[in-house]
């Protein structure tokens, strides 16, 4: 079975970024999950499981041409983007992209350190595979009640947690099988995305139910990236708020926001708790050292340090 070979041989940390909601944020926060590790030295490979849409495919070869045609040293993470099957069954099509599942797995788990997989924003058969295979599992949720709806129900009169939704339902079940399986817990993270700069009477509601099913959960619920136009305007260069950006990454001179933005994903980055390798922090140190010596701007090898 896939999860037992990858589990059995592979080395790598998996983190699958899922939520079956659309558009909460998984394929931003997976670039900037895999930018950020490679800036640290790790070894990443991607894999895009949203075979029909393909954004995180997208946004990397975006990235890719972006630095080919600019002539910048962008870090771009070994990818692999599945195909949808074509046929009208729909047992062979789940069979197909088993297979080319278990491929990109058998073809990246021994070579790197991380593997971050992105997932569609729906309930699709290797979308709940994947769950059952993460060592980290991020859900991004934007900070809205109609987001929290696909992970529990509130009571309307006094916003208490009422019951677990079908997501989050799939996602503790998967949890449990991995458990069960190798003994392995899934840290899962719920990350809120798209917060709002200013407090509000919204984002302490949604704190508080998230606090509360945190606890019959068993995730951790963080704050990740605040709600920032930049992060829409990245795509087309396949940029990420790590990046140096400057004239030629950005076309711009760099804002306040982006130092802040960077901040934020160097703050996210730090509570996923994710292991990181020491020989490529030793590769990003030494990076960062040529760097200073060549007068470079520094690099952030230390992004996810503790
Ligand atoms: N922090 C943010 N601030 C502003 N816009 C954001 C932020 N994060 C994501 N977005 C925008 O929100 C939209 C959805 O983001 P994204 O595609 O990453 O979500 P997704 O969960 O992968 O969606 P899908 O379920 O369709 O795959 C995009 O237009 C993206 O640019
Ligand atoms: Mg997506």
């Amino acid at each position: 079975m896939l999860m037992q070979s990858a589990q059995q041989s592979g080395t790598a940390h998996v983190i699958v970024l899922g939520n079956e909601k659309g558009g909460s944020g998984k394929s931003t926060t997976a670039l900037h999950i895999a930018v950020a590790l490679l800036k640290a030295g790790q070894r990443v490979a991607t894999i895009d499981l949203d075979c029909r849409q393909q954004s995180f495919t997208r946004y990397i070869n975006n990235r890719r041409a972006w630095a080919g045609q600019a002539g910048l040293s962008l870090e771009v993470p070994d990818h692999h983007c599945l195909q949808l099957g074509d046929s009208m069954q729909v047992a062979e099509n789940e069979a197909f992209e088993l297979e080319q599942f278990a491929q990109a797995m058998a073809a990246v788990e021994r070579t790197h350190d991380f593997i971050v997989i992105d997932t569609p924003g729906s309930d699709t058969f290797l979308m709940r595979l994947a769950h059952s295979m993460a060592d980290t599992l991020v859900t991004p949720i934007n900070d809205s009640f109609l987001d929290f709806d696909v992970l529990g129900s509130v009571d309307a009169a006094n916003y208490t947690v009422i019951g677990e939704s079908h997501y989050a339902q799939m996602a503790r079940e998967a949890r449990r099988k991995r458990r069960q399986h190798d003994g392995v817990t899934t840290d899962w993270i719920v990350v809120r995305n798209r917060l709002s700069m200013v407090g509000s009477r919204n984002k302490m509601l949604v704190a508080g139910v998230l606090d509360q099913l945190a606890f019959r959960l068993g995730f951790r619920p963080v704050d990740g990236l605040a709600e920032r136009v930049m992060y829409r305007e990245f795509f087309p260069r396949g940029l990420t708020a790590l990046d140096d950006l400057n004239e030629a990454t950005l076309g711009r001179r760099p804002s306040m926001g982006h130092v802040t933005a960077r901040e934020e994903v160097v703050e996210l980055l730090r509570k996923l708790k994710l292991p990181l390798d020491e020989r490529g922090r030793r590769r990003a140190a030494n990076r960062a050292e040529w760097a200073l010596q060549a007068d470079k701007p520094l690099d952030l090898h230390d992004i996810v340090g503790s």
